[in-house]
């Protein structure tokens, strides 16, 4: 989660009994050199980084890692190449990958990644189209067996986590759920929107022409969200109007976004700013710490496990009864 997944987070995750992921985002290689050293201040325990794969300096990024001895680095952002995930194993780092489709996933281990993450349209951030629950069901009992998939969206309880890890998975990955931690940097007001805000709230970005396409994004409604609609329309229409070619009409909207993220989680402009969230956000009632909302999903969880060993209630054709 870039700009939320920093230092702080990252280190308060790992030291909770979690997995932290550091967003690397945008970030310049020197950046990152400093904010791994930074997280290794803050924790003993291991940690990994997330490189998105559309950065012009990827592999001086993977090499970065490579010097910091980070033994997992996550390839986000598009499908790497087999190229980087390469790069990632040649210094013997795990490279973890998102498998967005089960012939991506087959075709993802072919090429050399040691792990997948399977993220459904549920999630908070850029997304696919396919919800969480179908791709679990598409890729777990095919690819679960060989290597560890860690799946993703819209989970905020451990009774969910619990599910999926019956179903296969080795792990699942949880962003929105923390935005809210103590130890999250996201400014107040980033926070008091996650908490004041419903499932139904975190929608997907629209786009109206299918000439100018916009790349799927969950977030909170707000003003930037209308406001997008509007641009899109003015831009689209100006291009009709041979005011604008397609190629500066398209780079028009696609900038519209630039630097949203940091202007909601950094600055607190929760009005035009992106407010990235998944529909678990329903699920984020308070601030917490990092180690009350895991330890409260592995309560869901283990609790979910003793019903499971009480008498089952099974319904058929109309009979109840306890087996
Ligand atoms: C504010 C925000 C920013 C995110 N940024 C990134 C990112 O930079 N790279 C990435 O791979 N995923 C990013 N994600 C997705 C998360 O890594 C994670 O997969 C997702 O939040 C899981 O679904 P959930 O939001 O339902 O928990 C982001 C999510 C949020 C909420």
């Amino acid at each position: 989660m870039s700009w939320v997944s920093e230092r702080g987070l990252v280190a308060a995750i790992s030291n909770a009994g979690g997995f932290g992921v550091l967003a690397s985002g945008s970030m310049p290689p020197e950046m990152l050199v400093a904010e791994i050293e930074a997280t290794k201040a803050l924790t003993d325990r291991p940690f990994g980084v997330n490189l998105i794969t559309m950065h012009p300096q990827l592999d001086t990024l993977i090499d970065v890692c490579g010097v910091a001895q980070i033994e997992h680095v996550v390839l986000a952002g598009g499908l790497p190449t087999s190229a980087a995930i390469k790069r990632v194993k040649a210094f013997g780092a795990k490279a973890i990958c998102f498998a967005p489709a089960l012939v991506l996933a087959k075709k993802l281990v072919r090429a050399g990644a040691d792990a997948l993450v399977i993220e459904g349209a549920e999630a908070g951030g850029h997304i696919g189209p396919v919800s969480t629950s179908v791709l679990a069901q598409e890729i777990l009992p095919e690819m679960g067996s060989q290597v560890p998939v860690f799946v993703a969206g819209g989970i905020g309880r451990g009774e969910a986590m619990l599910s999926y890890l019956e179903m296969g998975a080795a792990g699942v990955q949880l962003g929105t759920r923390f935005v809210c931690a103590h130890e999250c940097i996201a400014h107040p007001r980033f926070k008091r929107a996650f908490i004041r805000a419903s499932a139904r709230d975190a929608v997907v970005s629209v786009q109206i022409d299918p000439e100018f396409p916009v790349i799927p994004v969950r977030a909170l409604s707000n003003a930037g969200t209308e406001r997008f609609m509007d641009v899109q329309r003015e831009v689209i229409e100006k291009f009709h109007r041979g005011e604008m070619d397609q190629k500066t009409a398209q780079l028009e909207i696609e900038h519209f976004w630039a630097g949203a993220l940091r202007r909601a989680v950094i600055d607190g402009d929760v009005e035009n700013g992106s407010l990235m969230a998944g529909q678990s956000v329903g699920m984020v009632r308070s601030e917490q710490s990092v180690q009350s909302i895991i330890d409260d999903i592995i309560a869901q969880a283990l609790d979910a496990l003793d019903a499971r060993k009480a008498p089952a209630v099974v319904m058929s054709e109309g009979v109840q009864g306890v087996v």
